[in-house]
C-alpha cells in the first residue's frame, strides 16, 4: 500500500544463501547472560527492520540455538526461543515461504500443521508453545536454520541450482 524508502540497513548483517556459514550447526546455550540478551534484542530489531517474521542466530553468523519470531499481524508478539526442541508435530500443510537469507525467492514447502516446541525464555525458564498455521511454519523454518538448513533445501535440486545461480549473480552486481 505504501512504499517506504529504506534509510537504514538492518542492524546485524544477514548471511545470504548460498553462504556456507548457513550450514553450520548451532550449539545449545548453556548460560543466558547479558551477551545473549543483547543478541536477542539486536536480532529482534534486525528482524522487525528487515522486515521479517523470524530470524535465527545462524543467519547473523552466531551459531547458537537462539531464534526470534513475530508472526502476528500487529507485530507486537515477539517470541525469543533459546534451545528450541520440537516435541510434537502433527498433520501437514503446504505454504509459500521466504527467508531473509534468500531475498526475493518464495516457494511452497510442506511442513507439519501443528507443532509443540519446548524452549527456554530469556530468564532461563522452561516454556512450551503449541502452534499451528503460520506460526508453526515459522517455528519449523527457524529451527531448520539452527540445524544448518535453509528452506530452499526442501525444494528440488534443479530449483536449488537456479536459486543459487540467481543469488550469486545478484551478489556480484551489488558487491
Ligand atoms: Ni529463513
Amino acid at each position: 500500500m505504501t512504499s517506504t524508502i529504506k534509510l537504514f540497513m538492518p542492524l546485524l548483517p544477514i548471511l545470504r544463501y548460498p553462504d556456507s556459514r548457513l550450514k553450520k550447526i548451532a550449539v545449545p546455550i548453556s548460560l543466558i547472560d547479558d551477551r545473549i540478551r543483547k543478541l536477542a534484542s539486536d536480532m529482534a530489531e534486525t528482524m522487525y527492520e528487515a522486515p521479517g517474521i523470524g530470524l535465527a542466530a545462524t543467519q547473523v553468523d552466531v551459531h547458537k540455538q537462539l531464534i526470534v519470531i513475530d508472526a502476528s499481524e500487529t507485530r507486537d508478539q515477539l517470541l525469543v526461543l533459546i534451545n528450541p526442541e520440537l516435541i510434537e508435530c502433527n498433520g501437514a500443510q503446504v505454504s509459500e515461504e521466504g527467508c531473509l537469507s534468500v531475498p526475493g525467492i518464495y516457494d511452497k514447502v510442506e511442513r507439519a500443521e501443528r507443532v509443540v516446541v519446548r524452549y527456554l525464555d530469556l530468564h532461563g525458564s522452561p516454556q512450551k508453545i503449541a502452534a499451528e498455521g503460520l506460526l508453526a511454519v515459522c517455528l519449523q523454518h527457524e529451527m531448520d536454520h539452527l540445524k544448518g538448513k535453509v528452506f530452499v533445501e526442501h525444494l528440488s535440486s534443479l530449483k536449488q541450482t537456479r536459486i543459487k545461480a540467481k543469488l550469486l549473480k545478484q551478489s556480484r552486481i551489488t558487491a
